[in-house]
């Protein structure tokens, strides 16, 4: 089996990239970023090709190279960055996932997965919990440009049997996240803290948004990829992360119990809050991930800090 990751060298690519590692396989990674230092112990492990997924030929020329037979596409703008650039977002998100189908396609690769976002809802939500049936309506670039991927997902798999599976992620907590976006103040306040720096979370006190541990994240690839495919029947999963949605305040308080000496306040970015008002408010339903394909979180709000705790300070 080869693996191709796209957005190799991104927070959640280069965890992935270590458990398919761990599982005997040497996969293939592309990424318009140089080589990350947290990759670097695993240089002979991985092909890491620095290019982007913005040209077809490029994918096909990969996909042809390595043998790929299996893509974990996660290579893209997150939500700040296609918010303040829709129109680069328009290029990475949308043609890029396109070319990533079509070249999946023209090469007979047999598997793309997809890392969706809640980011897909915003307006127009029902006061029962969203499950994978509830109408999409996001008003962001970012989530926009996912609905229509998930969609030309399904249509290649309808039209040319493509195995595409994808699931929406809510907010992934983890040491090392370095893009901007609307939930990044959960892994900022808890690394600032270790590092010693202050820092001021760009959110209210009460702003909850759904989230989950790195590792979680990565794991549920993994099971979704590994479920056959006749146990494969909505496609396109909601991930609930941990429930129910804590509080920014709520991480702080714990945070605080934690690292005492950590100094964070509130200063909150209206633009940031905006963001965040419709995703706060979901309570996600991910049953059908629970029951197609035996999705179960492992992490709890404080196993995930001190797990965090522990990887910061084993590096
Ligand atoms: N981190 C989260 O909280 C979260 C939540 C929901 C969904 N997701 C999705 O998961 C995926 C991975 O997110 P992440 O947190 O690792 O983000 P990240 O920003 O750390 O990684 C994304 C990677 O994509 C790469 N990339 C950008 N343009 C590219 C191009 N043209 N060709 C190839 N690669 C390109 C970037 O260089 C980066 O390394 C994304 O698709 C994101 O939308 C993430």
């Amino acid at each position: 089996m080869t693996t191709l990751i796209t957005g190799g060298a991104g927070f959640l690519g280069t965890y992935l990239t270590k458990l398919l590692i761990a599982e005997g396989e040497k996969p293939v990674l592309l990424d318009p970023a140089p080589m990350p230092e947290t990759l670097k112990s695993v240089s002979a492990e991985i092909e890491y090709v620095r290019n982007s997924l913005d040209c077809l030929s490029i994918l096909i020329n990969i996909i042809r190279k390595y043998s790929v037979d299996r893509i974990f596409h996660l290579g893209g703008m997150l939500s700040a960055p296609s918010d303040e650039n829709p129109w680069a977002a328009f290029n990475t998100n949308v043609a890029g996932t396109y070319n990533v189908l079509e070249a999946a396609r023209l090469e007979g690769v047999k598997q793309v997965i997809f890392s969706s976002t809640i980011a897909v809802y915003a307006k127009d939500l029902p006061a029962t919990p969203v499950d994978d049936k509830t109408l999409q309506r996001p008003t962001s670039m970012y989530g926009s440009t996912k609905v229509f991927c998930e969609l030309l997902g399904r249509f290649y798999a309808r039209k040319f049997d493509l195995d595409f599976r994808a699931i929406r992620l809510p907010s992934v907590i983890g040491p090392g996240a370095r893009t901007m976006n609307m939930s990044i103040y959960n892994c900022w306040a808890i690394e600032k803290s270790l590092n010693g720096e202050p820092y001021e979370l760009f959110c209210e006190p009460d702003t909850r948004c759904p989230v989950m541990y790195f590792k979680d994240a990565g794991r549920a690839f993994l099971l979704l990829s590994q479920a056959g495919r006749s146990q494969i029947k909505t496609q396109v999963y909601n991930i609930a992360g941990i429930v129910p949605a804590f509080s920014a305040q709520q991480l702080v308080n714990l945070i605080t119990r934690k690292i005492p000496e950590a100094r964070l306040t509130f200063k909150p970015d209206p633009a940031m809050v905006e963001l965040l008002r419709g995703i706060g408010s979901l309570v996600l339903d991910d049953e059908c991930a629970r029951v197609e394909w035996g999705w179960k979180i492992k992490y709890s709000l404080e196993e995930m800090l001190d797990d965090f705790i522990r990887e910061f300070k084993s590096k």
